[in-house]
């Protein structure tokens, strides 16, 4: 796959199709760490209430950090595993004690941080700092798992460590974007029933040349 081709049809089509999400429009380094957060086992739609609220309630790292237990609770009622919450607050509290507030900067930093994965890392050093990093999620990987026919099952780390180094080859200068152009992609058109019709980056797939899109991505054998 050529990169610039590729990121180019890619982000031409995340620049007339984006889809809206209150996150998008004002990215700061928090707005997007909780909405990462949130989205780990929430769908979009579901988030998008239960962040406005969050944001509206804790607008910053210090107030996150000092909130009562009881009040993170309330806010995150609905959304199912509370520990996110706790650890975001774990979190919370060493921005303040040694970033002074704000996030930091570099993906191993940010992976350091309580309740923060390789994913979430990767997914706020692309949004929020324009770093190139992979934020491999199930998307990512059922999109990959067909553009380049990987044999093996998607729950494999070799595969998940492989897709993330095919994106950081690919991603060209706006990674964070990239990175959302392959959700958006994954959530609406390389879906479970792909519409391969509607598909940006069809010219590349490989296993919509070889007409086995549909054996992708392969299953555990059971
Ligand atoms: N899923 C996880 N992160 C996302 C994002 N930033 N946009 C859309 N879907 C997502």
């Amino acid at each position: 796959i050529n990169p610039t081709k590729f990121s180019t049809a890619l982000l031409c089509y995340y620049d007339t199709h984006r889809r809206t999400m209150p996150w998008r429009d004002n990215p700061t380094p928090y707005a997007v760490w909780i909405s990462e957060v949130m989205l780990q086992q929430t769908q979009v739609t579901t988030v998008i209430p239960y962040f406005n609220r969050f944001m509206k309630a804790l607008p910053t790292p210090q107030h996150l950090a000092s909130a009562s237990r009881d009040q993170l609770e309330k806010l995150w009622e609905g959304l199912g595993y509370y520990s996110r919450v706790h650890r975001l607050k774990d979190a919370a509290q060493i921005i303040v004690r040694d970033y002074d507030g704000e996030l930091p900067s570099t993906f191993d930093e940010l992976l350091a941080l309580p309740g923060i994965g390789p994913y979430t890392a990767g997914a706020v050093a692309s949004i929020a700092f324009n770093l190139n990093a992979p934020a491999v999620d199930g998307n990512a990987l059922r999109v990959f798992s067909r553009l380049l026919e990987i044999k093996e099952t998607i729950d494999k780390n070799s595969v998940k460590a492989a897709v993330g180094r095919v994106i950081i080859e690919l991603q060209g200068h706006r990674p964070g974007d990239f990175n959302q152009a392959i959700f958006d992609l994954g959530a609406t058109v390389c879906t479970k029933s792909p519409q391969c019709n509607l598909c940006p980056v069809v010219d590349f797939c490989h296993s919509f040349h070889d007409q086995r899109v549909f054996e992708f991505p392969k299953k555990k054998r059971r």
